[in-house]
């Protein structure tokens, strides 16, 4: 039990998400009544604390939330003295969690210096957690604008790692991409979706699970060892009846009907064939999507090769409607711009 008093700083929520995406996950926040923004900036929002944190974890759009303190004289010295404020943070997401977290680490500018590593002690003989560079508890100390913010993950995985990913194909999308992806289509209204070239089908699997109206989930793709993969997450998922998946190319331009939506991750680098020239690709993609997109659909591109995709699109029957710019670290620590194309016919 947490015992709160009148002088005790005033708990957060703060959600982090991907550069480009802060209207995605506005809007989606907008669903929830009881959430309740009070600021942000391009890549994260702070909001009211709320006690049950359910409806939190279940934001699709965010990579991660934690729970967070906020003064300007919370420095790790401060913090070290009053070792009830970070103790506070601790138990309320212990409580959220129970027996989830056993080990912690604290992130912190200085994270060898004497304050630090009293706070390190502190956490371990109060809560019996052990340090661990891989941990379940991720504990920030930060200063922006020189305000002090304390923090905790409040899950051990981020939100954005979903539980039906069977393993990481390289190339995969992250969920919370798609999941902007499928709310750009305005799902709501349609019956019929097909993703092309689907790999391990994170944008058909997300919407499957979010879009109950969906009738028909298509996807397809020309790589056997990524259906087999996406077959696996799908069964994870409980989608298995409602999701279908081809193997087919798209230089086939198979016959698969006409669709409402049309969703698309598009391939790059790696993920095309040694023969493959990615502008014939792109070419025969924009080519096909004409032909099978119903009159009124949305086809909904997202790709780090804008420029040569937005050359392509402009040549085509295609108008652009509207584009999201995104921006984020991949796993070398190299920053990509990918963008989302939404289209409709002309
Ligand atoms: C960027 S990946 C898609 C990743 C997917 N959104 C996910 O989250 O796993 C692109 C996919 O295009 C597929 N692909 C490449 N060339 C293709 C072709 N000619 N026909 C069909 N699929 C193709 C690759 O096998 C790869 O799975």
């Amino acid at each position: 039990m947490v015992h709160r008093l009148m002088n005790e700083p005033k708990l957060k929520i703060k959600l982090a998400f991907i550069i480009g995406l802060k209207e995605i996950v506005l809007d989606e926040i907008s669903q929830y009544p009881n959430l309740h923004i009070i600021n942000g900036n391009e890549n994260s929002l702070y909001l009211d604390f709320v006690l049950d944190l359910t409806e939190i974890k279940h934001l699709r759009s965010v990579s991660r939330a934690y729970i967070i303190v906020q003064d300007s004289k919370y420095n790790p010295l401060y913090i070290f003295s009053h070792k009830s404020i970070l103790g506070n943070l601790i138990e309320t997401v212990i409580n959220e969690n129970k027996d989830k977290f056993k080990t912690f680490k604290v992130t912190c500018a200085g994270s060898d210096s004497s304050e630090v590593r009293g706070i390190a002690e502190y956490i371990q003989k109060t809560y019996g957690l052990i340090e661990k560079e891989d941990a379940d508890m991720k504990i920030h100390i930060i200063k922006h604008d020189e305000i002090w913010e304390i923090g905790i993950q409040i899950t051990p995985r981020p939100l954005s790692l979903r539980d039906y990913k069977i393993k990481n194909m390289s190339g995969a999308m992250d969920p919370t991409i798609a999941y902007a992806v499928n709310s750009l289509c305005e799902l709501e209204n349609v019956g019929s979706y097909l993703n092309i070239f689907s790999g391990s089908a994170t944008l058909l699997i997300e919407a499957g699970q979010y879009y109950s109206n969906l009738k028909q989930l298509i996807g397809f793709d020309n790589n056997k060892e990524n259906i087999t993969l996406a077959i696996q997450n799908i069964k994870k998922a409980g989608l298995i009846k409602k999701i279908q998946l081809k193997e087919k190319n798209i230089f086939d331009k198979p016959d698969l009907g006409k669709f409402d939506v049309i969703t698309s991750d598009l391939p790059f680098g790696m993920s095309i064939s040694k023969n493959e020239d990615l502008e014939g690709l792109y070419k025969c993609f924009i080519e096909y999507s004409q032909e099978i997109l119903n009159n009124g659909g949305k086809l909904v591109i997202y790709t780090s090769e804008h420029e040569m995709l937005e050359k392509i699109i402009l040549k085509s029957k295609f108008k652009i409607i509207k584009t999201l710019e995104l921006k984020f670290t991949t796993s070398v620590n190299a920053y990509i711009r990918p963008k989302i194309f939404v289209c409709k016919l002309q």
